[in-house]
């Protein structure tokens, strides 16, 4: 089995989340699994570097344990029950995306520490590649400091105070004297915490390594907003 069943009480871990701004649960990606998955990414990102092409997010899905994880729906339900206390205002499943983050070089450097909010309630993460320094690559953490945001509006106002660059500056700052949070990111295993609730980014590394992470992102929380769709359409 490529994933481990999580049998943790999903109260549980929506309550440590409250309480510590993350839950983890250890090892939670089989090691031939993910050695598996870190060989067939690292060679792909190599690729890329040297001919300048795309990552190709299809085939890494195909060829990994990520298609066994988004097709898994004891995870999926297991989310929905974490996420339990915000479904008044999300639609039904399905109402979740996943994606892959493949960072390295400039394009790296570009993506680390830009702290933001999700538009989705429950953010779920697997590392399967870090880069070899310990201290460096880490998600950075400002947890649950806003509460969900009766209207669209409201939370495009957080974002943009969040994306201004005084506040962009202002958390780098506080980043550099240590004096946010920070979570060490262990490949395999798998991170939850409340990602519309929480500020976040991931910490910067040596351009010549290659951090890749495995999303899945659930509820988003304003899909139903009529102001939404129409700036989406717009967009
Ligand atoms: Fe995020």
């Amino acid at each position: 089995m490529p994933l481990s069943q999580i049998d943790h009480d999903p109260e549980i871990v929506a309550r440590r989340i409250d309480e510590n701004g993350f839950d983890v649960i250890e090892n939670y990606v089989s090691t031939p699994a993910l050695e598996q998955a870190q060989r067939f990414i690292a060679e792909r990102a190599d690729d890329c570097k040297s001919t300048g092409s795309h990552f190709d997010q299809e085939a890494a899905h195909k060829n990994t344990f990520l298609q066994d994880w988004h097709d898994d729906e004891r995870f999926i339900d297991f989310c929905r029950e974490v996420s339990s206390g915000y479904y008044e205002k999300t639609p039904p499943p399905p109402n979740w995306k996943p994606s892959l983050r493949v960072l390295s070089g400039e394009h790296g450097q570009s993506h680390s520490q830009l702290f933001h909010y999700d538009s989705y309630v429950l953010t779920a993460m697997i590392p399967i590649l870090m880069p070899r320094c310990p201290d460096s690559a880490q998600l950075i953490l400002i947890p649950n400091v806003r509460s969900m945001r009766p209207s669209y509006l409201i939370n495009v106002f957080d974002k943009l105070i969040v994306d201004s660059p005084l506040a962009q500056r202002f958390f780098k700052q506080r980043n550099k004297n240590k004096r946010l949070k920070r979570v060490p990111l262990i490949p395999g295993n798998l991170y939850l915490f409340w990602g519309y609730r929480s500020i976040h980014a991931s910490d910067s590394f040596d351009p010549a390594e290659t951090r890749c992470t495995a999303i899945m992102h659930f509820y988003d929380y304003h899909k139903q907003s009529k102001l939404k769709r129409f700036l989406s359409a717009y967009r």
